[in-house]
């Protein structure tokens, strides 16, 4: 290594999503070809950090992953460095390894990190700038819901993958006149759910956003039938619950920063709807499907452009930022503004809007106006 040559550590921390690769291939080669800099790659987020394990990052290194789904880094949603699991005999105890990180980051010669990741990783990022750390963010999730962009790449490959589940659900619905429901992830936030929904044709979307009626729900079904269509296809996010009711959590993972994982809620509903009607209900959990795979176009593009102004920004020595989505252009937005916060659906968005326009049931009566609904985040716990 030069002396005076910038090096910068790259990590993907959370949950993984189509796209990682395609951020870290523009990281590695703006880095190389406009700055000079160098690149190394901490392994599995900041767990990376904490333990000192990287790896060199070259144009080489990065040559034929822009297609790749996942992350070649790995990553972890369990490595926070404020509060960094170890376990000991068979209990977890949390160790504060933010000096760990400190250290090493001198040790390594960086002068930036650039931190791809959910909400989760936002929050360990601002909090390590406190530390000193020179940081940049990059936001990623298939759920959409962070704070400060208007997209997240990861969400286009998601919403594509769902559609396709939901086109292919259709056939069997309508051959054996059926309920299909379909349940996609999203956490707390209704944009899976609403996207894939409008653009696969789903009857009846329902997000956590807007707790349900099975009223409302049975009311479409009937009226479909009314109108000789004797099938209906209901998309429901993972964190969707019944007006008055809870959350369905599906299991814990104690030691990840939001230790709820969701899902389940549709045999839930399956249930409510076989109870009042004849008519045959089946149940599809997509699930981590809508993780996988080779990123759309668009998300690769997103991604690169994302990665692209990362980099512009650590050269520029602008620390303490996210690069984000605003319109078209690819701006930023203050760490601490967004760090731990997410972004959900409202009832004025123009998905909402355009679907109750087509007709579609949002899961509430047509008489009662969305932005009434109650917004209380009770769950219920299946894990234990
Ligand atoms: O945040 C991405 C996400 O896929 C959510 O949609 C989902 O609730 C969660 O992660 C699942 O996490 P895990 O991979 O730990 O089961």
């Amino acid at each position: 290594m030069s002396k005076h040559k910038k090096r910068i550590g790259v990590l993907t921390g959370g949950g993984d999503c189509p796209g990682l690769n395609a951020v870290i291939r523009a990281v590695a080669k703006t880095a190389d070809n406009n700055y000079a800099m160098e690149v190394i790659g901490f392994l599995d987020g900041y767990e990376g950090l904490v333990l000192n394990r990287f790896v060199n990052l070259d144009d080489k290194d990065v040559s034929g992953i822009l297609t790749r789904g996942g992350t070649i880094l790995g990553t972890s949603n369990r490595a926070n460095p404020f509060k960094y699991p170890v376990l000991q005999g068979k209990e977890y105890v949390y160790l504060d390894r933010s000096a760990q990180c400190v250290q090493n980051f001198e040790a390594l010669g960086l002068n930036a990190i650039v931190a791809i990741g959910g909400d989760g990783t936002m929050a360990a990022s601002a909090a390590l700038m406190e530390r000193g750390l020179p940081i940049v963010g990059v936001p990623k999730t298939v759920d959409n819901d962070l704070e400060g962009t208007d997209v997240t790449f990861g969400f286009d490959t998601a919403l594509q993958t769902a559609t396709e589940a939901i086109d292919k659900l259709h056939t069997t619905a309508q051959s054996h006149h059926r309920v299909m429901i379909v349940e996609v992830m999203g956490r707390y936030a209704g944009w899976l759910a609403l996207g894939s929904g409008l653009a696969g044709g789903g009857d009846i979307i329902l997000m956590p956003e807007f707790p349900y009626d099975v009223d409302a729900i049975c009311e479409q079904i009937r009226l479909r039938n009314s109108l000789g269509k004797n099938f209906s296809i209901i998309v429901v996010g993972e964190g969707a619950r019944q007006k008055g009711g809870e959350m369905v959590v599906k299991r814990r993972v104690e030691t990840s920063p939001d230790a709820i994982r969701l899902g389940g809620i549709s045999y839930q509903l399956s249930e409510q709807i076989e109870n009042r009607f004849s008519i045959e209900t089946r149940v599809t959990i997509l699930g981590h499907l809508l993780r996988g795979g080779s990123p759309s176009a668009y998300d690769r593009i997103l991604a690169t452009r994302l990665g692209v102004q990362a980099v512009r920004l650590v050269e520029r020595g602008e620390f303490g930022k996210m690069v984000a989505v605003k319109g078209n252009t690819i701006s930023w937005v203050p760490l601490t503004e967004v760090a731990g916060k997410i972004r959900k659906v409202t009832a004025d968005h123009s998905w909402v809007t355009a679907a109750e326009s087509i007709g579609l049931c949002l899961g509430i009566p047509t008489s009662i106006p969305l932005s009434d609904y109650p917004t209380d985040e009770t769950r219920v716990d299946i894990s234990k």
